[in-house]
């Protein structure tokens, strides 16, 4: 049986990390050469074609890794390996929706040991800090009944909110940050499902605060979750995230580091709709790329 991480096969396994240590060394066509023969053993095996595709367009050859981004997909329709994403970034599939939730599920299961390491640490994240911050802005004393924390990965704004929420229920698609969400002890839930389904199980005007720290660049169009946000927000409460921001014209887009950015009108026009009203937004970085900030935003809405 093949999975994401083996083809089923134990040969073609063996001359796939043969493939790994090519693509190591840097020689990517001698890696895509074995990654093709391991194919010829486990031919329906989706990461592997995966890996043929990243190979191909690291080498310049995009047609090619289009086919095999196209395999990977028709042998996995729930794309935990993330063919869609990619091909939607070589401009072959709609930005919205690429990004499945198999494929997120695995890519922070797989990322969960490091997660707090690597982006608090690294990547210098601040994102908790930053909405806490704003919210400071707004609401004087901070307190909160009821909060959502919508991907809430392993528990870092139910760690800066604590002391002003009375309740925290967190959600996130993948299990492995949840346990070590579940590891503090902040939250009175913690529900492993897509945000959006989250959302529509709660009852109308039951939250007083729904956050999203750093959730928005796996998701593209947003009016279907901000309608439910203001669905399931209290008179008067509040919605506050940081995104990753694009100044071009269009409402998101996927962008070259896989990360969904989206524009400030995009953000507006989907508020508007869905009744939300704006408090603050706040040009501000929430994570650093090698050292340099990527291009945030931090925002406010009522109900
Ligand atoms: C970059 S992490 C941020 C985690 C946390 N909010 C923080 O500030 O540290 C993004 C998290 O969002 C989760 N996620 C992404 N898309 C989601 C969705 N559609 N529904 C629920 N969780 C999602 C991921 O699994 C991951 O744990």
């Amino acid at each position: 049986m093949h999975s994401f991480h083996t083809s089923g096969d134990p040969i073609a396994d063996r001359r796939f990390a043969y493939a790994m240590d090519y693509k190591a060394q840097g020689d990517l066509a001698a890696a895509a050469e074995l990654v093709e023969q391991t194919l010829d053993c486990a031919p329906r095996w989706a990461a592997g074609w995966y890996v043929l595709g990243d190979l191909r367009e690291e080498a310049g050859e995009r047609s090619k890794a289009i086919e095999a981004y196209r395999q990977s997909l028709a042998f996995d329709a729930s794309d935990v390996a993330g063919a869609g994403a990619r091909l939607a970034r070589l401009g072959e599939r709609p930005a919205d929706g690429a990004m499945t939730a198999s494929h997120v599920a695995a890519l922070f299961d797989e990322y969960a040991p490091r997660f707090e390491h690597s982006l608090v640490g690294d990547l210098s994240y601040r994102g908790p800090a930053l909405l806490k911050a704003a919210l400071s802005e707004l609401r004087q004393p901070l307190a909160f009944r009821r909060m959502l924390d919508l991907g809430c990965g392993t528990g870092l704004a139910g760690e800066a909110l604590q002391a002003c929420c009375a309740e925290m229920i967190g959600v996130d698609l993948s299990q492995a940050m949840l346990a070590k969400a579940g590891n503090k002890s902040l939250y009175r839930d913690l529900i492993c499902e897509d945000a959006l389904a989250f959302l529509e199980s709660q009852p109308a005007a039951s939250a007083e605060l729904v956050l999203a720290a750093d959730v928005f660049v796996y998701l593209g169009d947003l009016q279907a979750l901000f309608n439910e946000v203001a669905r399931v927000l209290e008179p008067n409460g509040l919605f506050a995230f940081t995104a990753q921001r694009h100044d071009g014209p269009e409402p998101f887009i996927l962008n070259h580091d896989m990360r969904y950015a989206h524009s400030h009108a995009g953000m507006e026009t989907w508020a508007r709709t869905a009744g939300l009203t704006l408090l603050c937004r706040n040009d501000e970085w929430a994570r650093q790329d090698r050292g340099i900030p990527v291009p945030g935003m931090v925002a406010i809405f009522a109900q």
